[in-house]
């Protein structure tokens, strides 16, 4: 059953922050994304579900513009991202925080050096305030007397945790995770999750979710996208996909819950 969630404007008024306007993607003869559209309201946590393949990262990458799309357009906080110049680009990814699939930390780096590398390049704090502030955003993922360590020497979940720190140090209005509990054990999934709900509840941000982890979207989600063979297959509530009576959704739902990730 889904949680309670931190509180969503309705979605029809203002602006919404992400807006994925019939967005096309090919690589080669291979079509990956046929003509997405959908709208991801003020506070929301969106989750976007569906098998390996399907487009879900390439989806993520578009929206941070490290992809430009084949046609379509995505509009953040209403700008249109994809014809924007290098410096307007720079300063809307600043509202942005992403969490990549593989964690994707810097390993020469120390765990403090990690989380104040956007704070170094983007601000012009003085190195204690930097240090401090780095500092803190670890104590808000629950990491603390870690940072002099380097990636290397951290469990998985700790390098999660700590890409979760470095997305949100400049404060994003917008936060962008790709597979966050991939390849966590339960009781470290379950703890991501109550993270992503702490981001959402204290800082009101909206969120993009990727997962395989059925229990996970059903939690955390207040929509779920299921992307399928390049479009969109599903995008309701959790309640909402619960009770679909599609086979294709049920199928990967039943895969996703009962066994190891499903292809479909
Ligand atoms: N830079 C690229 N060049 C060529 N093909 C690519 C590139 N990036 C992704 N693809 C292809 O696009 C398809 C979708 O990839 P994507 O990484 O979005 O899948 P996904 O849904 O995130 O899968 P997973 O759940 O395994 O992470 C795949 O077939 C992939 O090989
Ligand atoms: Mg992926």
């Amino acid at each position: 059953m889904a949680v309670l969630k931190g509180s969503v404007s309705s979605g029809e008024q203002g602006i919404p922050p992400i807006r994925v306007e019939n967005l096309w993607k090919s690589f080669g003869s291979q079509n990956v994304l046929k003509g997405l559209s959908f709208a991801v309201y003020p506070g929301e946590t969106f989750v976007v579900i569906g098998g390996s393949g399907q487009g879900k990262s390439v989806l993520l990458k578009h929206i941070m513009r490290l992809m430009k799309a084949d046609r379509g357009e995505i509009y953040v906080e209403g700008n249109p991202i994809m014809a924007l110049e290098q410096k307007e680009l720079y300063a809307l990814r600043r509202k942005m925080g992403m969490v990549f699939q593989e964690s994707a930390l810097f390993d020469s780096m120390t765990v403090l050096d990690n989380v104040a590398f956007a704070l170094r390049m983007h601000t012009s704090l003085p190195e204690k305030d930097i240090v401090s502030q780095a500092l803190e955003k670890l104590s808000k993922v629950g990491l603390r007397d870690v940072e002099k360590k380097f990636p290397s020497q951290i469990s998985g979940g700790m390098k999660k945790r700590v890409a979760i720190a470095r997305a949100i140090a400049l404060a994003p209005e917008i936060l962008l995770y790709d597979e966050p509990t991939t390849g966590l054990d339960p009781v470290l999934s379950s703890a991501i999750d109550e993270l992503i709900l702490k981001m959402q509840s204290d800082l009101a941000v909206t969120s993009i979710v990727i997962t395989h982890d059925m229990k996970s979207a059903l939690k955390i989600a207040n929509r779920v996208l299921f992307l399928f063979q390049g479009t969109i297959r599903f995008l309701g509530t959790p309640q909402d996909l619960t009770i679909s009576d599609d086979p294709v959704l049920s199928q990967f739902v039943k895969g996703e819950t009962q066994g190891p990730i499903g292809t479909l």
